[in-house]
């Protein structure tokens, strides 16, 4: 039976690689001790030479393998080493791999020594190797070094499925098929008849069993299809996504062989020329790219982090989809879209450039293969993309990727991102990366105008590099990324033609020096690095409707614009209307731009004025004249005194004369309607209403006293496969809990028990904003973090953490606590 022996915790690291490193007698213990996922350099947040992490490194790790498993095959399994890996087992060459974005394994029983240590040696070669995808040119992203996703050893049975794809057909009808293609390995040489025994589980549950006859045929591998009529089950779709087990157990003669679990959903895709279908029901694909970077330790980040960005992506964004931009990403991330119904566009590694034809065509090849085959059960995946990102036309190669595509899957489109119009549409899918928008510009080309013809057509990157925001930018400018993407979905909604659109990007990167800003960022995200919004995630957020949104894109200070103009206040919200008071006085009810918008599912509120009625209530002018003076104080507001229109000089002189005033009235007026100069504190409430009642509201105010606001992501870890974190979001806020944008104070922070920070210990506020994570060390108890500023004094936070299982001597390397019980009690026997 199968057994998982983890192999995470504990590796010996040495930035830099000997052949003497290979002898399991060399003596390692001048090497770092480290944990896997790890990367080989840890970064600085910005300002740095990206060659740093570019080396040759060596990993070593020595396992126990007990007596017990010995016959078994045992397979070695990595998940993600980048660039180049080349495994040494006990000192003998076991394989190599290229390509750090997709898994490989290999059987190491025959140089393994059972009920003894064994000496695991990994070369990993971290250079971008002009031979591997997406190496040879530039790369807008970084491909930070080492084994920076898990590692383990399975140990299966001598007959065993290696993979099956399990494939749902005529979903939409009351009896549905499973097709199953079981790819069998088999060590024993057998060409007798076992029985694959299938039970569709859901939740542990037992939701239907049947089983089939296999006829071994005696060949080392061998594909076998079971199919099956389904009734009674319930689809997956992105509100409820209901996901399924099919446990494989194969007996031969009773005797249980070997047994393998595969997660997947009911569920159909399709795309039209007049857009997107889920289960036969048009949906609007809206979603956003993600690098699987982060700050500091670029890839390597466990299970907690994965799946916090898919959370973020779903129920912080409120989108539908995520684009894998440009490579397979951690299996992790991949399990919680499953979980949520986050729609995936998966692709092969590439930017750009095609290396040559040779090696790099090959290992492009097998990148698609690796992808599909990791990835083929997930129902959240709903497109293949098979072209090297925003590449030539070049159809040899992508009529090759597309037939490996087809045959290993023909239950899902494909398509291949480029940026040019007119190109050569050889998968499923005309997906485009359309940056027509410039800020003036509409904000999508039309499908037509773009491939020539009806097709299949989806969005898959705009904006990005046409606008890159820092959070520390102007509020005009943050205002503008919120609305070159605003114009974007607009145009999306608008055209039946264009099934979706996937912006860039979730959140801003680390990239080569050819790209960014210079300090080593593209600042293209909705989010920073550290996944903390900026305006333009707002034009996101708001287009949900499961939970009441409203976010003012402004700290309505008008000393912060241009000439003190402070005009057309855009709220961001997902109300029907909202009321805005000064001071607790009521202005005025202000409703949706739909005119300006009238695509996208809820358009902002745009306050054009902050006076209302009170003109007409506070001074003894008519209500004709209160009018007109509110008239003039608005567009002095918008356009300055100086730019004001000659009829409106003339409303003005009229208005002062007529009224006895002076110029200097007039300027008070100002001050007091539209300035609040003098006033003791100035504080609008902006609240938000649905089905006539109030349900969010958001404060704008003179700020006096700031506060640190501390958020932890979790209260709990648990060391698992591999060690634990969270992440601490803290953020200078005001009396009205909105971010002080330009806050940038240092911020130290320390830790006490099992639990260690990522990063450096000292960090400035950017942006109003920073965050970091700690993870855990290896033991349980409480983990005390300590944020401390001068100005704020000290914040203090506690984790409750368990850390590795402690081990029964007869398995000496980490196995997960859901596996640990049934295995020792499997020794016992
Ligand atoms: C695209 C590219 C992305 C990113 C983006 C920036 O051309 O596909 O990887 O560089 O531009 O806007």
């Amino acid at each position: 039976m199968r057994v998982i022996q983890h192999l995470n915790f504990d590796w010996k690291f040495c930035p830099d690689f000997k052949e003497e490193f290979i002898s399991p007698a060399y003596d390692d213990s001048t090497f770092g001790l480290v944990q896997i996922p790890h990367t080989n350099k840890e970064l600085p947040y910005n300002n740095f030479d990206e060659k740093s992490y570019q080396f040759e490194s060596c990993y070593r790790k020595t396992l126990h393998v007990e007596s017990y498993l010995k016959g078994q095959p045992a397979i070695l399994h990595f998940e993600g080493v980048m660039t180049y890996a080349r495994l040494f087992l006990n000192g003998y060459f076991v394989t190599e791999h290229k390509g750090g974005y997709t898994p490989f394994n290999v059987d190491v029983s025959r140089y393994l020594k059972y009920g003894k240590d064994n000496q695991l040696v990994v070369y990993v070669d971290s250079r971008e190797r002009k031979e591997i995808p997406p190496f040879g040119y530039v790369v807008d992203y970084l491909t930070y070094g080492g084994i920076y996703r898990e590692v383990w050893m399975e140990f299966t049975g001598p007959v065993m499925v290696e993979n099956c794809h399990v494939r749902t057909r005529n979903v939409l009808n009351t009896e549905k098929l499973l097709d199953l293609d079981l790819y069998l390995e088999n060590k024993t040489g057998l060409n007798s008849a076992i029985t694959a025994q299938c039970s569709l589980m859901k939740n542990d549950l037992l939701v239907d069993q049947f089983q089939s006859v296999v006829l071994l045929n005696g060949e080392l591998t061998q594909q076998v299809e079971i199919q099956q009529k389904i009734e009674n089950v319930e689809l997956w779709d992105t509100e409820n996504p209901h996901l399924y087990d099919l446990v494989i157990q194969l007996y031969d003669n009773g005797l249980l062989l070997d047994k393998s679990q595969y997660r997947f959903g009911f569920r159909e895709v399709e795309f039209r020329v007049n857009g997107f279908y889920l289960n036969g029901q048009p949906l609007k694909i809206c979603g956003l790219n993600r690098h699987q970077s982060f700050p500091y330790v670029g890839y390597a980040m466990p299970k907690r982090a994965q799946y916090k960005d898919a959370e973020i992506l779903k129920h912080e964004l409120g989108l539908n989809t995520v684009r894998l931009s440009h490579y397979p990403q951690s299996q992790h991330f991949l399990d919680r879209c499953d979980e949520l119904g986050l729609l995936v566009f998966n692709e092969i590694p590439g930017w750009q450039h095609i290396g040559d034809k040779g090696e790099w065509w090959d290992i492009t090849r097998q990148h698609v293969k690796e992808m599909i085959r990791r990835d083929w059960n997930r129902p959240s995946i709903f497109i293949w993309g098979v072209r090297i990102n925003e590449s030539e036309d070049c159809d040899e190669l992508y009529e090759m990727t597309q037939r490996i595509a087809k045959t290993l899957d023909d239950t899902r489109p494909t398509g291949g991102v480029r940026c040019r119009k007119d190109s050569h549409l050889i998968e499923d899918v005309y997906t485009y990366n359309d940056f027509v928008h410039n800020g003036q510009t509409r904000g999508l080309d039309k499908p037509e105008s773009v491939i020539g013809h009806k097709a299949p057509y989806l969005v898959t990157e705009h904006n990005g590099h046409m606008f890159p925001t820092k959070s520390f930018d102007s509020q005009e400018h943050r205002l503008e990324h919120a609305l070159r993407h605003l114009r974007v979905l607009d145009a999306m909604y608008a055209d039946d033609g264009i099934s979706g659109a996937i912006g860039w990007c979730m959140f801003d990167y680390n990239t080569h020096k050819d790209f960014g800003s210079g300090d080593r960022i593209c600042y293209h995200g909705v989010m920073d690095m550290f996944r903390i919004p900026k305006y333009a995630a707002a034009t996101y957020a708001a287009q949900q409707n499961e939970t009441p949104y409203l976010q003012v894109l402004s700290n309505m200070r008008m000393g912060d614009y241009p000439g003190s103009e402070l005009s057309d206040v855009h709220v961001f919200t997902n109300c029907e209307y909202i009321k805005l008071y000064k001071n607790d006085q009521f202005i005025e009810t202000f409703y949706p731009a739909r005119k300006q918008y009238p695509h996208v599912p809820n358009p902002p509120i745009i306050i054009d004025n902050l006076i209302g009625n009170l003109i007409e209530e506070n001074e003894t002018f008519s209500k004709k004249d209160s009018r007109l003076i509110k008239e003039i104080l608005i567009e002095v507001g918008r356009v300055g005194i100086e730019s004001l229109p000659l009829m409106s000089k003339l409303k003005m002189l009229y208005l002062l004369k007529k009224n006895r005033m002076q110029l200097s009235d007039g300027v008070a007026l100002y001050s007091k309607y539209v300035g609040g100069w003098g006033d003791s504190a100035t504080t609008f409430r902006i609240e938000g209403y649905q089905n006539n009642q109030k349900v969010c509201e958001q404060s704008c105010l003179q700020s006096f006293e700031q506060r640190l606001d501390v958020q932890v992501d979790d209260t709990a870890l648990q060391e698992e496969a591999t060690y634990d974190v969270t992440r601490f979001v803290v953020r200078c806020v005001d009396e009205g809990d909105n971010v002080m944008p330009y806050a940038n104070d240092v911020l130290s922070i320390s830790t006490k028990g099992p639990i260690e920070v990522i990063g450096p210990g000292h960090i400035a506020l950017v942006g109003g904003g920073v965050a970091f994570w700690v993870k855990t060390t290896g033991l349980s108890g409480e983990g005390l973090v300590n944020i401390s500023n001068e100005r704020f004094g000290e914040v203090e936070h506690r984790l409750t953490v368990t850390g590795r299982v402690d081990l029964s001597p007869h398995l000496p390397s980490y196995i997960s606590p859901q596996t640990v019980k049934p295995q020792l009690e499997a020794l016992a026997e």
